[in-house]
């Protein structure tokens, strides 16, 4: 598989400090949970959440909603729950990337349905032509073409999770 770097490490860097610093004005004062959506979420929640100063908590879902490869089945299945609730509490999720919106829809609506005091979204990367379902997304990394990219915790078939850039794979 060829590795074309899509967006560089330092772009990403600078990115995601903006996003940090953005949330943390946007929630001062308040304290904030990380619902971090494993696995390919978890190095942008590492970073994100160091570029906050605000109050934060940290937790852990994991969904799945793609087989093997880069075709979607369509359906989403929680793989593992979160460790506490979310009551009254000003919540973020925090995903990789927004593909179709399918993963999102499931996630908002379920989580939503724990009575948290707010929810919304962030995501590392979107591909606003996959679109099919009209999730919003509150705060966005880098709006990307619809290629398949791997890296800086996106995977094909479990690989390149650690590349410390954003690469497309084809
Ligand atoms: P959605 O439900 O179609 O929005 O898909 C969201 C999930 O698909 C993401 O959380 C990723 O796990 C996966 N995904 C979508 N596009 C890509 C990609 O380009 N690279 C790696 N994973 C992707
Ligand atoms: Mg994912």
């Amino acid at each position: 598989m060829g590795l074309e770097v899509l967006i560089s490490e330092e772009k990403i860097a600078e990115r995601v400090k903006e996003l940090g610093k953005q949330i943390s004005r946007d929630y001062e004062g308040k304290s904030l949970h990380l619902v971090c959506v494993l696995k390919g979420a978890y190095t942008f929640l590492a970073d994100l959440a160091r570029a906050m100063d605000i109050s934060v908590t940290i937790d852990f879902l994991a969904v799945s909603s793609y087989n093997e490869g880069t075709s979607t089945s369509g359906e989403v299945r929680l793989t593992k729950d979160l460790d506490s609730g979310l009551e009254g509490l000003d919540v973020i999720i925090v995903e990789d990337i927004a593909d179709t919106g399918l993963t999102l829809r499931y996630l908002y609506n379920m989580l939503q349905r724990r009575g948290p005091k707010t929810l919304k979204i962030v995501s590392l990367l979107s591909k606003p032509s996959r679109r099919e379902i009209d999730i919003p997304v509150d705060y966005v990394g880098f709006e990307i073409p619809d290629r398949f990219v791997v890296g800086y915790g996106l995977d094909v078939n479990q690989k390149y999770r650690n590349l410390p850039y954003i690469a497309v794979a084809d």
